[in-house]
């Protein structure tokens, strides 16, 4: 993302509030792993999509039309002693030079410096709640500035919440955005073919997903946007398995959801296919049922659509599919109306993707399910699970647990696929994993 696109965007939001406001921002802080280790930094998604500064202990201050600094960060002043342990700092001159601040004052000088501008203001755009830290001190300030007399100063009237505006905003990717998007969804499908040929008999569920990481990394994306899953069998039936501690055994299915983060974009994929490379008829006539559902839900991602467009037809196929197998029993539409499917389906088919894998934006508006535009990103992922011991199901049916998650951006005649690399019919699969 370039210095420019950042600019955009801090613009965009200033104009939305208006002079007399005023928008703070914190970075998000280092989270502690244990004792004297802390986990990598990743800034708060908010802070960086408005500031791209990658450093931890900052805070962004927007002013809209206040002429000689209308954005002001402050941050870790330089220290020469400490960088030599852990890595440059921007200071306050690369605040100004190179993520272009118009002012910027040590992190330390925050209690002088931002009640004084906070006085001055009407209304205070603020994401309550997210930062427990900034959020005791804001109340702190807030509280002396009503102590003062009135006469001296009036102090905010009223709190709005940044993140409402802010997350609305994100909801529309820009072309750069779509680009990290892009790159980290072709890495991961890439992380998902190696997966797929690496996958045998008797290999561990970990050292598959020492594959997946592997490849990643290698190709610049050292996170993944959340734990992968990687279930065999019976594993693959609970939804947030994140152990991935068992063997893989012949005859079973495997069910992957892995996604990196490239340049603090997420991509989120799944692929479910068998640990011997061959698909039984029962696992193929319920893995084919599941494309097809995936395929009706991924034709509706196109401007215009509302939200729930996608969901009401995956659950339409599956439940009409599940019906043919008799797994469900009953005439299609009753067990729809009725939520029969919900014992096989419990999750909904997809989610807005971003910088967060379950990226932010409202789903509705005015209690109306929201219509697809182009740039809104989501993925679509229909699935399938019927563990062990399930009453009234044949037992056949049994410890198949089926998803297939793709990544599309909505454009501006249909809809793009970037997770379209990683193989997803049946015959794809059983060639790649039979080469
Ligand atoms: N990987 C989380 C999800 O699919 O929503
Ligand atoms: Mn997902
Ligand atoms: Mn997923």
């Amino acid at each position: 993302m370039t210095v420019a696109e950042y600019k955009r965007r801090r613009h965009q939001l200033m104009r939305m509030m208006g002079s007399g406001s005023i928008a703070i921002l914190p970075s998000g802080p280092v989270a502690r792993r244990n004792r004297d280790v802390d986990y990598p930094y990743r800034p708060d998604s908010d802070f960086h999509y408005m500031t791209g500064f990658p450093e931890p202990d900052a805070v962004a201050v927007l002013i809209p039309g206040r002429s000689h600094a209308a954005y002001v960060l402050f941050c870790r002043e330089r220290n020469p002693e400490k960088e030599v342990w852990n890595g440059a700092r921007a200071g306050q001159d690369g605040a100004r030079e190179t993520y272009a601040a118009d002012d910027s004052f040590p992190i330390g000088d925050l209690d002088d410096i931002l009640p004084r501008m906070l006085e001055q203001c009407e209304r205070v755009y603020y994401a309550m709640g997210c930062n427990p830290e900034l959020d005791k001190r804001m109340s702190e300030w807030i509280k002396d500035i009503r102590t003062k007399p009135r006469m001296e100063v009036q102090g905010p009237l009223e709190f709005i919440a940044l993140d409402h505006y802010l997350h609305d905003m994100r909801l529309y990717k820009s072309r750069s955005e779509i680009k990290a998007m892009r790159t980290a969804a072709k890495i991961s499908s890439k992380a998902h073919k190696r997966a797929m040929k690496f996958c045998r008999p008797g290999v561990k569920e970990w050292q598959v997903e020492a594959e997946i990481v592997h490849e990643c990394a290698r190709a610049g994306a050292r996170d993944q946007a959340y734990p992968p899953i990687v279930g065999g069998g019976s594993n693959a039936c609970i939804l947030h398995y994140i152990e991935n501690s068992d063997e893989l055994k012949d005859g079973d299915l495997l069910l992957i959801d892995a996604g990196c983060e490239y340049t603090c974009y997420a991509s989120d994929i799944t692929r479910t296919f068998p640990v011997n490379g061959k698909f039984t008829p029962a696992q193929k006539a319920l893995y084919e049922l599941v494309l097809k559902a995936q395929q009706a839900a991924i034709e509706k991602v196109q401007p215009g659509s509302h939200w729930n467009d996608p969901h009401d037809a995956a659950v339409k196929v599956i439940t009409k599919g599940l019906a043919e197998l008799g797994i469900l029993k009953g005439r299609a539409s009753t067990l729809i109306r009725n939520e029969h499917y919900k014992q096989f389906y419990k999750h909904r088919t997809g989610h807005w993707l971003g910088m967060d894998v379950h990226d932010v934006g409202d789903y509705k508006i005015d209690g109306q399910w929201r219509l697809l535009e182009p740039g809104m990103a989501l993925t679509i992922e229909p699935g399938l699970y019927i563990p062990a011991g399930t009453k009234g199901v044949a037992k056949k049916w049994w410890d198949i647990g089926i998803r297939i998650e793709d990544d599309l951006v909505v454009t501006k005649d249909g809809h793009d696929i970037l997770s379209k690399d990683a193989p997803k019919k049946v015959e794809e699969i059983e060639a790649l994993m039979a080469g």
